[in-house]
């Protein structure tokens, strides 16, 4: 009976064995020994990053690595890579790279992207990239690539172009020449000046966005763009375009639907300047000092898509006409943020609108608010933020019924009116951060009974949310997200945080809130929490400080970032089985046995080492364009233990990838990832040895009752047959998919 119970544990236990080693991976490939590698999907990623290394570990690279991420090292040239590599992405960002020659990546027929940011680069070779026949991204900004003569790349298929903060000063009329496949270009930040030559742009009828902010721009040929066909979002910001002829630079971009001219230096615009752009939805106008700006002509009857209007700090004077927005009437966001605004203007201004929906008021003095909102039948969000309102004008409120949004942030409120919210019962997200709200009206949010989202960040407040705000009587099923970062919250020593009312909170944000423990019981009213935010406080490791986790067992995510924790343990977590995201990074941890503990307990007891975020490359990083600095989880020696490391680094432990090369230590701050390597702590037992399992197993049975050696050898020989059955799926899995390719999905086209 005991043995029909046991077989398949055991059986599931060889198979593990053999298609997993404890870095939770199968197949190990080759991989450097500064390097972490891990699959990523089913593909082999190796992970250099950020580890002090000077050249390409060439020799130790499989010739199936995928992704190879070089990023943050001092890598200072290239060799060619050896012939046969299947490499799709290769990032090298921030390193010391000079130049970019024609071998550098000879060969390289499976590359996608290039990620060559952040270097030294001067000059990159135009025919470097031409083997690479399925070539799609190059990321080359921030590099002092300065003049180019000729031909920039030669490649047909890429198609994004990334050569902002190049200290390009001119373009050649052969620069885009051969790489017209492009689709996006970003050539900001620049010092072009001018661009007084037509035909620059004149191959790339396959664009779709082409942005070109910051390059000093004050001269722009008339038929510039003229070949642009294809142009959906164009950005012009932070130039000194005051000289522009708009209706001919425009005239040809009918299929235009993203406009920014933030900041470009406009005092006017003529009737008929945006007149050819018919499917013009988004324009962005925004800090241009347009005082005597004639809306209703400038937009005319021509841009009658436009849905949304961004006139922040334009320095609009005295009253905005009347009939100001006549003509824009499906106009559905205006923002007039910044923008000195008196209550009464606005009223008349905005009374052609009747269908806004989104009012950006932020920042525009306004002590008051128009009288009668009442013109806004489907206003949904408003948002009046930053303004020195007066403490109470409920009555000014009152009209928004339907509003869904309503943001009052930092608006000097010290005290608001127990009736302010009392008729906005459709109101969803409240947002009253930045205010000083030592204290909260009794009954204020009592009616909010469809309130998602409560934002009280950085109010001043030091009890968490009083019972009285709300009504007794009720339950705010609708309330989900409670944010109170910021808060220089005193923690009661026993009982709950917050009351019964809001049980049915699943997301709270208590980020630096000076928060120094948590009793048990925190919880107890809101024990139905999925993510929890504690980063920034001061929570250390002492015996009882997380044992508010026990009562959370719904809880998914949880944020301990930035506080005072020097060990963790898995044991913490036995009662939150939903979890699958700790955040653990820029705390003081000790390296110690503990850190492996948690690495292998993520790995296998969870099956996912991205539980532990920061632990290893996780999909965000590795996605096109992400954040190229990554935050890692780290933990320190102490000078004795540094001492000791040096004797008995490259000890073997079973399942972890020893070092090939001796190591010596010489600096104590350790990623985790290296740590577990390189710290001979030994897989737990009780979760991690299949091996010894098994062995105990037989052994306790032997106790029991002998089983035949043939027994034992059909279960060896059915357990190949299962380890076969698996590796072979594997294999062909992984075949089929091998051709797919997520760069695409994951990139972000703008
Ligand atoms: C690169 O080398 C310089 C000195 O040679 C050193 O100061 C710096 O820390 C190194 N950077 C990295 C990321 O290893
Ligand atoms: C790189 O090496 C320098 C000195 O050799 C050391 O100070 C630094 O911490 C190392 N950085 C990393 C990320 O290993
Ligand atoms: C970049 O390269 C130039 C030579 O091309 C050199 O003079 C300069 O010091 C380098 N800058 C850095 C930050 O390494
Ligand atoms: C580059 O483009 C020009 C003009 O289309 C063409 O004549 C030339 O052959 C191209 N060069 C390469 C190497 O494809
Ligand atoms: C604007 O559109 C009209 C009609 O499509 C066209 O005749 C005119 O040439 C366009 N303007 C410019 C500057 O291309
Ligand atoms: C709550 O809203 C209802 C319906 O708008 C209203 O009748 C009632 O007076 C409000 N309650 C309070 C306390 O303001
Ligand atoms: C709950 O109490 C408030 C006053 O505290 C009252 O206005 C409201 O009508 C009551 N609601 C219900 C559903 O009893
Ligand atoms: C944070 O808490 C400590 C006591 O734990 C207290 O002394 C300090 O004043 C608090 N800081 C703020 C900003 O309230
Ligand atoms: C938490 O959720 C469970 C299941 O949905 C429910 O039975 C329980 O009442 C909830 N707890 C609270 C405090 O609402
Ligand atoms: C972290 O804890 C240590 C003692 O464990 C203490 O000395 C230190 O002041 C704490 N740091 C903060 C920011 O609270
Ligand atoms: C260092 O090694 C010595 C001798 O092996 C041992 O007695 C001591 O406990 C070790 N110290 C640490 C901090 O591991
Ligand atoms: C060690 O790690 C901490 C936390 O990541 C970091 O702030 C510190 O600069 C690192 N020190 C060194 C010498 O690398």
């Amino acid at each position: 009976m005991k043995m029909a119970r046991l077989t398949p544990i055991v059986l599931c236990l060889i198979a593990c064995q053999y298609c997993y080693g404890f870095n939770g991976d199968s197949f190990e490939l080759e991989c450097p020994d500064e390097c972490d590698c891990h699959y990523f999907r089913i593909n082999w990623v190796t992970d250099c990053s950020e580890s002090n290394l000077t050249e390409v570990p060439y020799e130790e690279l499989s010739l199936s690595v995928y992704i190879l991420d070089l990023n943050g090292n001092n890598i200072t040239s290239l060799q060619p890579f050896p012939s046969e590599i299947k490499m799709r992405r290769l990032q090298i960002a921030n390193n010391r790279l000079t130049r970019v020659d024609r071998d550098a990546f000879r060969g390289l027929e499976y590359l996608i992207d290039v990620d060559l940011s952040g270097n030294n680069i001067s000059y990159v070779d135009p025919e470097a990239l031409m083997d690479s026949h399925g070539l799609l991204n190059v990321e080359l900004q921030d590099n002092p690539l300065s003049v180019i003569e000729g031909p920039f790349l030669i490649s047909g298929t890429l198609q994004f172009l990334d050569i902002s903060n190049c200290n390009i000063s001119s373009l050649n009329q052969q620069f885009f020449q051969n790489i017209t496949s492009l689709k996006s270009v970003d050539l900001s930040n620049n010092p072009l000046r001018a661009l007084p030559e037509s035909g620059v742009f004149d191959s790339l009828t396959s664009l779709e966005t082409l942005k070109l902010n910051d390059c000093k721009l004050s001269i722009l040929a008339e038929n510039l763009f003229s070949a642009l066909v294809n142009l959906k979002y164009l950005e012009l910001a932070g130039n000194y375009l005051m000289n522009t002829n708009w209706p001919e630079v425009l005239g040809t971009l009918n299929r235009l639907e993203f406009l920014n001219l933030r900041k470009s230096g406009l005092v006017s615009l003529s009737e008929d300047a945006f007149s050819n752009c018919t499917n013009l939805v988004a324009l962005v106008l925004a800090e241009n000092e347009l005082r005597e700006l004639d809306v209703a002509a400038t937009l005319g009857s021509s841009v009658n898509h436009l849905e949304l209007l961004d006139l922040s700090n334009c320095k609009i004077q005295g009253p905005i006409g009347g009939d100001s927005f006549a003509n824009s009437s499906k106009l559905k966001s205006l923002y007039l943020s910044g923008n000195p605004l008196f209550a009464p203007d606005l009223q008349e201004a905005l009374a052609p609108l009747p269908k806004l929906e989104k009012l950006f008021l932020s920042n525009c003095g306004l002590r008051n608010l128009p009288d009668s909102f009442n013109v806004f039948e489907n206003l949904l969000e408003l948002d009046i933020s930053h303004n020195p309102l007066v403490n109470v004008f409920t009555r000014l409120l009152a009209p928004l019924e339907k509003i869904e949004y309503l943001n009052m942030g930092y608006s000097n409120l010290s005290y608001i009116g127990p009736q302010t919210f009392a008729h906005m019962t459709s109101l969803k997200r409240l947002i009253l951060s930045g205010n000083d709200l030592l204290s909260l009206e009794a009954g204020l949010f009592g009616n909010l009974t469809q309130l998602t989202t409560l934002e009280l960040e950085l109010c001043g407040l030091k009890r968490p949310l009083n019972a009285n705000a709300f009504f007794k009587n009720l339950t705010y099923t609708d309330l989900r997200e409670i944010r109170l970062g910021g808060n220089p919250l005193v923690i009661p020593a026993t009982g709950p945080l917050f009351p019964k009312q809001l049980s049915q909170v699943t997301v709270l944000d208590l980020s630096n809130c000076n928060i120094t423990s948590l009793n048990p019981d925190a919880f107890k009213n809101t024990e139905n929490l999925t993510e929890l935010n504690l980063a920034g406080n001061r929570l250390k490791s002492l015996d009882e400080s997380l044992a508010f986790l026990e009562l959370l067992q719904q809880l998914e995510k949880i944020n301990l970032s930035n506080n005072n924790l020097t060990t963790i343990d898995p044991q913490f977590f036995v009662n939150n089985p939903k979890l699958h995201s700790i955040n653990l990074i820029g705390n003081p941890f000790v390296c110690d046995c503990k850190i492996a503990e948690m690495w292998d307990w993520a790995n296998m007891i969870k099956g996912d080492l991205d539980v532990l975020v920061g632990a290893k490359s996780a999909e965000k990083d590795i996605v096109v364009k992400g954040n190229k600095k990554k935050k890692n989880l780290y933990c320190r020696y102490n000078e004795a233990q540094l001492r000791n490391m040096t004797l008995t680094a490259n000890k073997s432990v079973p399942g972890r990838r020893p070092f090939v090369k001796p190591r010596e230590l010489t600096y104590a701050n350790r990623t985790w990832a290296k740590y577990v390597r390189e710290s001979g702590c030994e897989p737990v037992v009780k979760i991690l040895r299949p091996v010894a399992l098994v062995s105990d197993l037989f052994k306790m049975k032997n106790v029991d009752y002998a089983p035949s050696p043939a027994f034992v050898l059909a279960i060896i020989a059915v357990a190949f047959g299962v380890t076969t059955v698996i590796m072979t799926f594997r294999l062909l899995r992984k075949d089929k998919l091998i051709s797919e390719i997520d760069t695409v999905n994951n990139r972000k086209e703008r």
